[in-house]
């Protein structure tokens, strides 16, 4: 696997003295609206607040409280939005597919960048629109907070623990099949 894709995974500990640079935010969105997408309908749009500003804190607002107990020490909280029904009110039935694939850029772009990203589903989608004034057709899918790592030491015990536990994922064989369901691709 390439180093790039073997250093990323999803910090709780955030460093709060360290900010994103222009530049590298601009990178970060550059590498996501590269993605491919379903027709290159580029179905993604973000809401970008960076630590202090009131986007970020609208966007914090909206998280579940077991999130935002590590997630305000992130340089910065993006919101994927996806385009899921057309101005014209066609669905896109891959819009969502496309957003986690640009996010999935996104990310591979900050870790080359040195920083770490932590995605999250458990925010009020609900808060984000009405915050942001989201049109019709757009739905908010998912917080990414980005951001340089932070000490352990300063988390609750609980997430330490988390922060420090073993990652672990299902084995290939029963991930990727040949022949028929269930027969593994790779030994
Ligand atoms: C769409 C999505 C939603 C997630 N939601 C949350 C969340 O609400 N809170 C949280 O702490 N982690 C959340 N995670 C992080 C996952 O738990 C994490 O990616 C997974 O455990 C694998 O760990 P790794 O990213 O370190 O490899 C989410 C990740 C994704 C991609």
């Amino acid at each position: 696997m390439h180093p790039l894709l073997a250093a990323r995974w999803s910090p709780y500990a955030y460093d709060p003295t360290r900010d994103l640079q222009p530049h590298q935010l601009r990178a970060l969105l550059e590498a996501a609206v590269w993605a491919p997408s379903k027709a290159n309908s580029q179905p993604w749009r973000f809401l970008v607040g960076r630590r202090g500003d009131a986007t970020f804190k609208a966007i914090f607002d909206a998280l579940a409280p077991e999130n935002q107990v590590w997630a305000g020490n992130a340089a910065a909280l993006v919101v994927g939005v996806a385009q899921t029904v057309s101005e014209a009110g066609h669905p896109n039935s891959h819009a969502a597919y496309d957003l986690g694939q640009a996010m999935a850029q996104l990310t591979v772009q900050a870790t080359a960048e040195g920083l770490f990203v932590h995605q999250m589903a458990r925010f009020d989608p609900d808060r984000v629109r009405a915050a942001f004034n989201i049109p019709a057709g757009f739905d908010p899918y998912a917080v990414a907070a980005i951001g340089y790592l932070g000490h352990p030491a300063e988390l609750p015990d609980d997430l330490r623990k988390w922060e420090q536990a073993p990652r672990v994922r299902r084995p290939l064989r029963e991930t990727a099949f040949a022949g028929v369901w269930g027969h593994p691709a790779v030994d």
